[in-house]
Formats: C-alpha cells, sequence, structure tokens
C-alpha cells in the first residue's frame, strides 16, 4: 500500500514522444535487484526515473538530457514550483478567453526567464496536438494545437510532488549529451538509455526533440558508449526499436528481448496499432 501510494505521487509532469508510462510494469521487470546509482541520459518524461524513486525516494540519481527546455522545466518545478503554478495560472486564464489565438502567441513566444520558458513548455505540452514535443531545425516548437475541451494545464498537485521528489541531495539534473555518463559511472550503477528511436520505416522518423536529429552516428556512438559502461561493469539497458540497423550495432555479448508497445506519435494512423520494440541489455 505505502508503495502504491508512493508511485502515484512520483509521476511524469509531462507527456514525452517515446514516454514509457505505458510499458513502465513491462521495463520494472528489467531494474537489477540492487544498483548504486540511477543513470538516465535520456530522461524525457522520466517514466522509469520516477518509478525507481516511487520504490525508494533516497536513490541516487542522475537525470540528463540534451533538451534545455526540458531541463530548464525540471529545475524550475524543483526549485520555484510555486512560482511556475502561478504562471500556469496565468496561461490557463487567457487561453480560456481564446484558446487559439493564445496557443499560437505562446507557440511563438520566447519568454527569457526560466519560470516563464517552463511554465511556457508546461502549457504547451498540455494544450498541443497529442502532447508531442517537436522542434523544426531552429529549434522552434513546431506542433499544432490540440483538440481539448478542458485542458488540465495546472496539474499543481502533481508538480508539487514532483517537486518534492526532485528535491532530493542525492539527484542530479543536468543538460548533457548521453555520453557525459561516461565521466561518473561506476560498477555497479544502473543505466538505461532510451534514446530517439532509429526509425522504422521513412514516414515513421520521430526524432525531433532538438534541433539535431539522432541519427545512424549517434547510434555507433550510443553502441560505443554502452560497451565501455558494460567493460566498467555498470548494468546497461537500452529501449530502441526493432530495426535491422539497431540489430547489428550491438555484438553478440548483448542480450536482445522484444517488447510489444503501443505508440501514438507516429503520423501514419496505421502505426499506432503498437509494434515490437527491442530492450538490449548486458546481465
Ligand atoms: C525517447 S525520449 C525519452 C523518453 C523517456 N524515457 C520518457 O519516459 O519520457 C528521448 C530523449 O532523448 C533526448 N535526446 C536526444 N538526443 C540526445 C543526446 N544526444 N543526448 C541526450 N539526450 C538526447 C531527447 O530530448 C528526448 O527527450
Amino acid at each position: 500500500m505505502a508503495h502504491q501510494q508512493a508511485y502515484q505521487i512520483a509521476a511524469p509532469f509531462v507527456k514525452w514522444a517515446g514516454g514509457k508510462r505505458q510499458i513502465i510494469s513491462e521495463l520494472r521487470a528489467h531494474i537489477p535487484d540492487s544498483f548504486g546509482t540511477y543513470y538516465e541520459p535520456f530522461v524525457g518524461g522520466g517514466a522509469m526515473a520516477f518509478s525507481i524513486l516511487a520504490d525508494n525516494a533516497r536513490t541516487p540519481c542522475s537525470l540528463s538530457d540534451l533538451n534545455s527546455d526540458l531541463i530548464i522545466t525540471y529545475v524550475t518545478v524543483r526549485d520555484r514550483v510555486e512560482e511556475l503554478i502561478s504562471s500556469l495560472r496565468v496561461h490557463e486564464r487567457n487561453y480560456a478567453q481564446d484558446p487559439r489565438a493564445y496557443y499560437y502567441a505562446t507557440r511563438a513566444s520566447a519568454p527569457r526567464t526560466q519560470v516563464a520558458k517552463a511554465a511556457r513548455l508546461l502549457f504547451l505540452n498540455k494544450t498541443c496536438f497529442n502532447g508531442l514535443y517537436r522542434v523544426n531545425s531552429n529549434g522552434q516548437f513546431n506542433v499544432p494545437m490540440g483538440r481539448y475541451t478542458n485542458p488540465n494545464i495546472v496539474n499543481a498537485d502533481a508538480l508539487r510532488s514532483a517537486s518534492r521528489i526532485l528535491r532530493s541531495r542525492r539527484i542530479s539534473i543536468k543538460c548533457a549529451d548521453f555520453t557525459a555518463v561516461l565521466r561518473t559511472a561506476r560498477r555497479g550503477d544502473f543505466v538505461y538509455f532510451d534514446p530517439p528511436y532509429q526509425p522504422a520505416s521513412r514516414t515513421a522518423s520521430f526524432t525531433s526533440y532538438t534541433s539535431m536529429d539522432f541519427g545512424a552516428q549517434d547510434l555507433a556512438r550510443l553502441a560505443e558508449t554502452c560497451n565501455k559502461l558494460s567493460e566498467r561493469g555498470c548494468y546497461v539497458l537500452v529501449s530502441n526499436s526493432d530495426t535491422r540497423n539497431v540489430h547489428a550495432t550491438f555484438d553478440a555479448d548483448w542480450s536482445v528481448g522484444r517488447l510489444r508497445a503501443k505508440r501514438a506519435i507516429n503520423s501514419v494512423g496505421s502505426s499506432r496499432n503498437g509494434h515490437s520494440e527491442l530492450l538490449i541489455q548486458n546481465y
């Protein structure tokens, strides 16, 4: 019961493309029995991180992502949650007056302060199509407005709960390329990599969380990073799409399993019904 309660409290506060909330129970079966620090270098909405913290809020965690707006939002939720909630209330009131005009004006805006940046990201996340985060090559958010009658723009309880959890001194939150994990991860630590997926087909591509796409070279860098961590004695778990290039990238030392996953981020309607994805691990 205590666990059940904690798990409900520590939930992701952004909906993220490729988020693992829907398959978290399958993923949890792959968490090592015991480990030192938990690393999540492509944290996104942080479904796995919040789930691990729900088990034990004192787990040392290193959470990072290359999307600076996302990391600013995590840091703001942690350090300035009440100001953030007030700013979201202003968004909520303005949106209610004229949703369409306000959505597109906010999408076009470029706030300068930390709280305003975080509030903008959360507002757009709640009101855009599908809760998708996608930017163009200039780094500008370009998702159209979603169709919601009453979006939950100010989820104050969820934000306060996340803030409480993230304030642990054992949690670090950084904007960094995933290879930064090599600087500090040690034997016995657990690293979960959930990178932007390699496209299963040309039309199914979704890798634009930042202005730089995650391509074949990044996949090769990821495999190299995984091999180094493995040699060091870390537990390494990787999610990715079930594609030939992903299979070819990890050699026979890695154990590869399949998971059926439902996703709703592809532009092609028929591919929303689910497909298999890979879980690659060294333990
Ligand atoms: C599939 S999402 C992660 C989803 C997350 N596991 C969840 O449950 O919401 C991939 C993330 O990788 C980030 N990313 C892309 N390239 C990166 C890089 N080179 N280093 C670190 N993060 C990167 C994106 O910003 C995005 O948040």
